[in-house]
């Protein structure tokens, strides 16, 4: 079969033989340029390349050797010409190397633009968060988690808002339908501060505590320029023996001066909380006007950052049901809540708390 495709060669001059040899290189070149499939590569290089059959061993037995003498080393420059070209149309074809369409699909266009990967970054309320809990981190204080979805025992009733307290109104909620035959106490609702966690805490483990619980938390309240019905806390506990209104006073003034900068001043107001006695509303020197008054703190000098107090010993008595150590005779803490949002807008210069959670990538992008 092979046989017949080589033609028979009468003539042997120049041109006789470029004729005969392109006409080849053409069938050579149109049946690589359809290859497709390690079979049909395999059965191409049979065809021109095979010891025995092959279309280039039939060339140089039967018109090599009929050649007059003074045409073989033309025939021959020829034959290897064509040689080459198969060879290379096989490397080609298995990939040996690429050919110039393949090089030029995967060339690179340097003059296109590029495609821009945009780098994720902690958000705002993320990074205010971490920051408060890496001060605390570092005066030895743990960090504790505690559920958004919580009962009505740890969220009021074991942090002294007995059922019917009025202070109960100052945070309402969201609570799940559905719940009339259960006890109240087992009722489930949106946590209105990290404060139950204290309790969860000193349920787990006795004294010493040092703890701070960063999370988020859920009230009714409208939304304006520095409400949001969601936002987030960090909460702070220390118990241990002979724990004083001065370590309170200390630590947050230590908290506040880590935040803010260390001429920052805090000042302690009577407060009210019903889990704390006596409580406090700490703040700060104005870090705007350094003091002298603006109109970020309303011309006072001072702006109230955060609650805390001493722990009632009302919260110890519901400790000590499950854990007998937290004896209010013998042991003694403090607490404080903070919201992450008013310091993060405080720290970043934000006058718009809803700007936290639109999720607007031109302002989210100002703190890559
Ligand atoms: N839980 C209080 C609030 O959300 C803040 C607070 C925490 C006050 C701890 C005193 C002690 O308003």
């Amino acid at each position: 079969m092979a046989n017949e495709t080589i033609p028979h060669l009468t003539a042997f001059d120049g041109a006789a033989l470029d004729a005969a040899f392109s006409a080849l290189e053409q069938q050579a070149r149109a049946a690589a340029a359809a290859l497709d499939g390690e079979a049909a590569i395999e059965a191409f290089r049979l065809e021109w390349l095979g010891r025995k059959q092959g279309r280039l061993n039939d060339i140089s037995s039967r018109w090599l050797k009929s050649a007059p003498a003074e045409a073989k080393k033309a025939l021959g420059q020829r034959f290897n010409g064509l040689k080459t070209v198969v060879e290379e149309l096989l490397d080609a074809a298995t990939g040996a190397g690429p050919t110039d369409a393949a090089l030029q699909a995967e060339a690179l266009d340097i003059t296109l633009p590029g495609t821009a990967r945009l780098t994720g970054a902690e958000h705002p309320i993320t990074r205010t968060m971490n920051e408060i809990v890496s001060v605390f981190a570092a005066l030895g204080y743990s960090v504790g988690v505690g559920p958004e979805v919580e009962t009505d025992y740890y969220n009021f009733e074991s942090m002294n808002f007995p059922p019917g307290h009025p202070a109960r109104d100052t945070q309402d909620t969201l609570v799940m339908a559905g719940q009339e035959r259960r006890p109240q106490r087992d009722r489930l609702l949106l946590r209105t501060h990290t404060s139950p966690v204290q309790m969860r805490t000193m349920e787990l483990q006795p004294p010493p505590v040092r703890i701070v619980i960063p999370g988020k938390v859920h009230r009714n309240d409208a939304q304006d320029a520095t409400h949001s019905p969601i936002f987030h806390q960090v909460e702070g506990l220390c118990v241990d023996t002979n724990i004083t209104f001065s370590d309170l006073k200390g630590t947050l003034d230590h908290a506040m001066k880590a935040l803010f900068g260390s001429s920052v001043k805090t000042r302690f107001f009577p407060s009210f909380f019903p889990f704390t006695e006596p409580s406090a509303d700490v703040q700060i020197s104005c870090i705007f006007c350094g003091g002298k008054g603006c109109r970020k703190c309303k011309q006072s000098g001072w702006i109230e950052l955060l609650g805390c107090g001493m722990v009632d010993p009302a919260v110890f008595a519901f400790a000590a049901q499950k854990q007998p150590a937290y004896d209010a005779k013998k042991i003694s803490g403090f607490a404080f809540g903070m919201g992450v949002e008013r310091i993060a807008m405080m720290k970043y210069g934000i006058s718009e708390i809803g700007q936290f959670f639109a999720g607007d990538m031109r302002f989210l992008g100002q703190f890559v």
